[in-house]
């Protein structure tokens, strides 16, 4: 509140949400504890059991197989959850699959905690805060970024009189309320882009920072690489289509709980809006990058070896239905489940180089 007093009482909502989000003081993701996880307010691919970074090891082996070792970037790497089970998983042989791991988290307070983590892996390992610090190198390398889309500021407008209303957030007595006032021309500039008019009263988000950000993601793996995203979100044309969403996708949640309200408990609740994939599809183009797929999660994991790597771990058809195995099944169910992450999350992947070719093998066939 104190900060956006300073500001004159009212904020942009894109300005609200980075306080809300990133206050290095008050910031949800500022704080010494990560927030999502089993014991955090919601789960992701990574955190949610350690299948998501098997079946991710298993594709790199696949590809250094036909390459050399890869350089892997992980972006908004959280807690390191990812690293560490990709780590695990590869065990001995992790140097022949990997020459180096990059971990890119803005939160100090996670930085820190994956320092005691991964002390001592198997491969080198370095820290950034920013993706402009990764670097090129001429290794083929996986740039991979789990959520990292769908935790960035957006802007948020209503249809008025067939045109468009920007919110901002101020302070009332009370606490905080919303201010429609005329969209700045980036705004507008922005759905106009994606030919989206939206119907009276219709709310929508938008992250006009997405394309700028995927640029600086695939510029860091130079140029020969692969780009794993992984969020939520629909093309324009779905995100944007007012029969579905005529309300926006922002949402917050808080022990695995959604919410509407975004100015409720700032700083104390995830604050999310979804990807528009065009963007990040844009970036590719204008980076000549080409498109391997966008697929639900459960179709990546099947493309990507899953049922290998359950068979691999004597966890198969043929497994006994003990408790190892029915504990194993009900976490691999989470990550396929058609009616949540294995359907609502999406896996961008994007190649350039000789990358583009070998993941395409991998991954593109004919079910
Ligand atoms: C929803 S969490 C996802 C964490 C992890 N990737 C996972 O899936 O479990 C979002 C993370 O992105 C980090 N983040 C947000 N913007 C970032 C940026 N520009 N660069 C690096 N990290 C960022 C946040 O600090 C937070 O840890």
């Amino acid at each position: 509140m104190a900060e956006i007093e300073e500001r004159g009482g009212v904020v942009a909502f894109e300005e609200f949400m980075e306080l809300a989000l990133y206050h290095p003081v008050h910031g949800y993701y500022s704080g010494e504890k990560p927030r999502y996880g089993r014991d955090g307010d919601f789960l992701t691919a990574p955190t949610s059991s350690a299948w998501y970074p098997r079946v991710l090891a298993r594709l790199f082996i696949a590809l250094a197989g036909d390459l050399k070792p890869l350089r892997f970037v992980d972006a908004a790497s959280g807690d390191g959850s990812l690293i560490w089970e990709l780590l695990k998983a590869l065990g001995q042989g992790a140097g022949a699959t990997l020459a180096e791991v990059v971990s890119v988290e803005r939160s100090a307070a996670m930085r820190s905690r994956q320092l005691e983590h991964l002390d001592g892996a198997p491969v080198p390992v370095r820290w950034v805060d920013d993706i402009a610090g990764v670097g090129a190198r001429s290794e083929p390398t996986v740039v991979h970024a789990s959520e990292l889309f769908d935790a960035q500021p957006v802007v948020r407008v209503v249809g008025r009189g067939g045109g468009l209303r920007e919110l901002w957030v101020h302070l009332t007595g009370e606490g905080l309320g919303w201010e429609e006032r005329p969209a700045r021309s980036k705004v507008v500039a922005y759905f106009a882009r994606h030919g989206v008019h939206l119907v009276e009263g219709q709310l929508a988000e938008a992250n006009l920072g997405a394309l700028a950000l995927h640029r600086s993601l695939l510029g860091a793996a130079g140029t020969d690489g692969l780009a794993l995203v992984l969020d939520y979100g629909y093309e324009a044309r779905r995100l944007y289509d007012p029969r579905g969403r005529g309300g926006g996708s922002l949402a917050t949640f808080r022990r695995h709980r959604v919410g509407r309200d975004p100015l409720e408990s700032p700083g104390e609740v995830d604050l999310t809006a979804h990807v528009n994939w065009d963007d990040l599809r844009a970036a590719a183009a204008v980076e000549g990058w080409s498109e391997i797929g966008l697929w639900p999660l459960a179709e990546f994991l099947v493309r990507a070896g899953i049922g290998n790597e359950l068979d691999a771990r004597g966890l198969g058809m043929e497994a006994e239905l003990d408790v190892a195995t029915v504990t194993a099944r009900q976490e691999v169910k989470r990550l396929l489940d058609p009616d949540g992450m294995g359907s609502d999350l999406k896996v961008l992947v994007q190649a350039r180089g000789e990358m583009a070719e070998t993941a395409k093998s991998v991954l593109s066939f004919e079910f």
